[in-house]
């Protein structure tokens, strides 16, 4: 109301071009018309409740292999904290890749994003998520979203043993506001049992002397920080927190600080979807993270934030029918940042 009677004002004493004005008015309309409702959320998943045929359930984790390949869930944060979510709701999953984002989040809080920076880059890529990129040449991760950089982020975190990683399930239990998240123990085992191409990265880090230390405290802090189970509105709360300077659904303001929130959009737009990060934002246009157990969290700067579930998985790692619930969202409600 403020802004309004502001620009009303000095369209009066002339100020500003009246074109300028309008405009101005129009968007602010366009913002309000953005609420999101469970209708039309419901018309979305219909449509797509049957992509999840197209993909495939991560089994590279064989633990990951025994998701229910049909489940699919749709949740948004709207702009003034109100929740709608439709479809398979309570069915927990792990988040994997976007703890990403949260862990850089807290390595960054700890150590100053100078500090996180002078040993990975901000780089996009055309590599998948696994990828050992130029580990072997310049020594240093491409950036804190590929599996590289996300263990490198970790192991940044202060404290030892798995006190890093409660910090990101307690930064995630804050965000999401919901004291009950924890991590799979079955998943947890099955990461550590398989990922060997991730301890390869470890070691290769710890030999070019970016990471210190004994043992694999620190590699095993990654595998659980990918093994915390949330909901598709878990993550629409995450996207939401975000794209509001890290403030949370319901006001709390407690780590408010829109450089930190530019920051990890910035490397969700460039790196969030992996290889797939440009495309997707020709399409979509909005920093999103998404994970192998079928979740993809997506951020409306200063808007809201969506969750979306399914499973099935395209040939980069990410969920076929959460992708195109997201793309037809933003579609329906022009909520691209280039639009
Ligand atoms: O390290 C891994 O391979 C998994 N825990 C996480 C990978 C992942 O989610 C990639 N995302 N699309």
């Amino acid at each position: 109301m403020r802004l309004v009677a502001c620009i009303i004002g000095l369209i009066c004493c002339g100020s500003i071009p009246v074109a300028f004005a309008q405009n101005n008015i129009q968007n602010q309309q366009a913002a309000k018309s953005t609420i999101i409702d469970k209708a039309l959320l419901d018309k979305i998943l219909d449509k797509h409740r049957q992509s999840f045929k197209e993909g495939k359930v991560a089994d590279y984790i064989p633990e990951l292999s025994k998701a229910n390949a049909s489940s699919v869930a749709l949740s948004v944060v709207n702009t003034d904290g109100t929740i709608v979510s439709i479809g398979d709701v309570q069915q927990r999953f792990t988040i994997q890749s976007i703890s990403k984002i949260v862990s850089l989040m807290v390595a960054v809080l700890e150590n100053g994003e100078q500090d996180v920076f002078n040993k990975m880059g901000y780089y996009g890529t055309d590599k998948p998520f696994n990828h050992f990129a130029n580990l072997e040449t310049t020594g240093k991760p491409l950036n804190p979203m590929m599996n590289a950089g996300a263990i490198l982020t970790t192991s940044l975190i202060k404290g030892t043993g798995e006190d890093p990683f409660i910090k990101i399930r307690n930064m995630i239990r804050f965000i999401t506001n919901n004291e009950k998240i924890d991590y799979s123990r079955s998943v947890y085992n099955s990461e550590r049992e398989t990922g060997h191409r991730n301890r390869g990265m470890f070691y290769l880090m710890r030999n070019n002397g970016l990471i210190d230390g004994e043992g694999e405290d620190k590699l095993n802090n990654y595998f659980k920080q990918c093994s915390i189970e949330i909901t598709a509105e878990d993550l629409a709360k995450i996207g939401f927190f975000f794209a509001n300077h890290c403030i949370r659904y319901d006001g709390n303001k407690q780590y408010n600080n829109p450089n930190l929130s530019q920051l990890i959009l910035s490397q969700m737009l460039i790196a969030g979807m992996y290889e797939f990060s440009g495309e997707y934002a020709r399409t979509v246009g909005l920093p999103s993270k998404s994970g192998v157990g079928g979740g993809i969290a997506v951020s409306v700067p200063n808007k809201m934030g969506i969750g979306a579930y399914s499973p099935a998985l395209d040939q980069h790692g990410n969920s076929v029918a959460a992708y195109r619930m997201i793309l037809d969202l933003v579609k329906e409600k022009s909520l691209s940042l280039f639009y």
